[in-house]
């Protein structure tokens, strides 16, 4: 029987070209398999057609829009997992979902192949292979643009060649990856990283410089998870996708960094991320009055080291899933309503009330009504600072020796 190599398959040039290059150079039949992760763009039948068209024996679409939501982003909210304090790790949490039905779709086509068209020189190819390694340990991974020396340049020679049904003209220097988490830009101009991102960079915001009149929004969370806008019940997919919409027209959640990647570059990427962000920052300020101060101090680490995990292609690791039942936890209590301004780049919070508050007004007001008993702070402090006083009569007294 003839082998069989299940593609990741995107609908661009690269993937596109590599479904007859894999099958030349390996002689085994291609099984192209597009996954639907909110980015928009062409509809799946017309990726699918193309697969097709460019010799794919199968060609398969996944509609995982609402499982990547779900299981995928909303674990990153509950986390307010942030890369290097910076990054929504929007690309980082969309591989393992594709990874998932990618490794489905072997099985039901029984192929023994996974390929994806990632470069040597990045997160991506990683996050792909630990992710099929650790999901279809049974299965070989090949990256035809890293092992079959399938560059650009012969990308569009192929292509032309062969008269595949896709565009070889079209000229956009940089390399995109988009999802309903956000949207990463990289590569050509910006790789000189004092050059400023140009406007045409930008897809999911308008520019902050003129923003519309501020737009105020209502998130309510139930256990971390947001179920409302303005009282209107959403699923996390229509959060995510409505606050795209109202944060992004306020130019909302761009980001320009230098990230470290996992195989030691540091590398340059724009960012877009309204939903993420204005979600992210609504998040942590319901955390902030819900969540008790030493669980909080303690979840922002493990925030961080998820983050890294996550970043690191360890999703399905089981350090990761220790700290997700920790994160999880620790969301018990954080429902209630965040009121927050959208407005020229910023998303600000106004207001935040919750049943499940650890707010006490009584505690914390200055005017009559004050319940705290003041005289209990003066004994405290001494106690607070005896170890170190200890200590500095020590240093003082060394030194004078
Ligand atoms: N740097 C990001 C990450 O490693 C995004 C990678 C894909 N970016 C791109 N522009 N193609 O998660």
């Amino acid at each position: 029987m003839t082998e069989r190599i299940v593609l990741a398959y995107s609908g661009g040039l690269d993937t596109s070209v590599a479904i007859g290059w894999i099958a030349e150079a390996t002689g085994a039949e291609v099984i192209a398999v597009a996954v639907d992760v909110g980015q928009g763009g062409e509809s799946l039948e017309t990726i699918r057609q193309r697969a097709l068209g460019c010799g794919a024996v199968e060609a398969y679409v996944a509609d995982a829009s609402d499982e990547f939501a779900n299981d995928y982003c909303m674990p990153t909210l509950k986390a307010n997992g942030l890369y290097m304090g910076h990054y929504p790790l929007v690309s980082a949490i969309s591989r393992p979902v594709i990874v998932k039905h990618l490794v489905k779709a072997a099985r039901e086509f029984g192929a023994t192949t996974v390929a994806h068209g990632c470069t040597g020189k990045g997160n991506d190819q990683v996050r792909f292979e630990v992710g099929i390694q650790t999901l279809g340990p049974d299965l070989k991974c090949i990256a035809p643009v890293r092992d079959l020396a399938l560059t650009r340049d012969k990308a569009i020679a192929y292509a032309e060649e062969k008269g595949l049904p896709i565009e070889t003209t079209k000229k956009n220097p940089y390399s995109i990856d988009q999802n309903v988490w956000g949207r990463a830009v990289e590569t050509g101009y910006l790789e000189d990283i004092w050059n400023g991102p140009t406007k045409d960079i930008y897809d999911y915001t308008a520019t902050p410089e003129f923003p519309p009149a501020p737009d105020e929004v209502i998130i309510s969370f139930e256990a971390g998870i947001p179920v409302a806008l303005d009282g209107v019940k959403v699923t996390p997919l229509q959060a995510i996708q409505e606050l795209n919409r109202r944060a992004g027209a306020q130019g909302v959640g761009r980001i320009d960094v230098v990230e470290d990647r996992l195989v030691g570059i540091k590398s340059r990427e724009i960012y877009e991320a309204p939903g993420a962000m204005a979600l992210i920052t609504a998040h942590k300020h319901l955390e902030d009055i819900t969540v008790e101060r030493e669980q909080a101090r303690f979840k922002a680490t493990v925030g961080q080291r998820w983050s890294e995990l996550v970043y690191d292609g360890q999703w399905f690791s089981p350090l990761k899933r220790s700290l997700d039942a920790f994160i999880d936890e620790t969301q018990k209590y954080v429902t209630g309503d965040i009121r927050m301004t959208l407005h020229g780049g910023q998303a600000v919070v106004s207001g935040r009330r919750s049943g499940t508050s650890l707010y006490d007004f009584d505690l914390a007001t200055y005017d009559t009504g004050d319940t705290f008993d003041q005289s209990m702070a003066k004994g405290f402090i001494e106690l607070w600072g005896m170890s170190a006083k200890v200590a500095s009569g020590r240093d003082i007294r060394v030194a004078g020796q």
